[in-house]
């Protein structure tokens, strides 16, 4: 299932015109605070999806009923690109056990690249429900090694990824090379891709947009 945010949320749209415009991006701490508000509204919007159970708690004056989570999920990023987006996810589910996997493309001389993974830390999985955040679902190719290493942890019940941009042969890639139920949320969906990989019209470089180093 693939979920346009813009389609869901009215202020998705403002944000994901910050995000990509390049004079706007030159602020880049406006730049991960409005991937910080993407990675909430996603929070609240899977937060529809969990199950809840009623707990009792003492108040000064009483007892009330309360619904809260019944499993925490996991919050996974693939770093560093994914950080600010997970601060967001952080922010609404602050009890979740968290995953950092540091995934990142080494570039070939003919201009190819593969996917290496390298810090992995990931808690137990089995039956977990899994937020995975990466800003840019690209080729895809990063997000599936990344699902399949993390299999070694535990089969999760449900993997939701939530993204910034989708570019439309990554979703295709990932339904079909991810053997898990999968729920993306993405701030929005392009169709192009350059010979390097990058999303069109896209936004740039996600990572070094947020984090420097160019
Ligand atoms: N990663 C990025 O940061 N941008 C893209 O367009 C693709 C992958």
């Amino acid at each position: 299932m693939i979920i346009n945010l813009s389609d869901i949320n009215s202020l998705v749209g403002d944000w994901m015109s910050e995000i990509r415009d390049e004079v706007v991006q030159a602020d880049r701490m406006r730049f991960r605070r409005n991937l910080e508000r993407l990675g909430e509204v996603t929070a609240y919007e899977i937060s529809k999806t969990l199950m809840y159970t009623d707990k009792e708690v003492e108040t000064p004056l009483g007892t009330a009923n309360c619904g809260v989570i019944k499993h925490q999920p996991v919050l996974g990023t693939i770093l560093r690109a994914g950080l600010a987006m997970h601060q967001g996810l952080v922010n609404y589910f602050d009890k979740a056990d968290h995953a950092y996997i540091s995934a990142y493309r080494k570039h070939n001389r003919d201009g190819s690249f593969e996917i290496s993974l390298e810090y992995v830390s990931c808690p137990p999985l089995d039956d977990k429900v899994l937020i995975l955040s990466d800003p840019m679902l690209a080729t895809g190719a990063s997000l599936v090694k990344t699902i399949d290493h993390l299999m070694s942890f535990g089969k999760p019940s449900h993997i939701h990824i939530v993204t910034a941009i989708a570019c439309t042969i990554g979703i295709e890639y990932v339904q079909r090379n991810a053997d898990a139920n999968i729920s993306i949320w993405a701030g929005d969906i392009d169709d192009e891709l350059t010979a390097k990989g990058y999303i069109v019209p896209g936004l740039g470089d996600a990572g070094d947009l947020a984090f420097g180093t160019k």
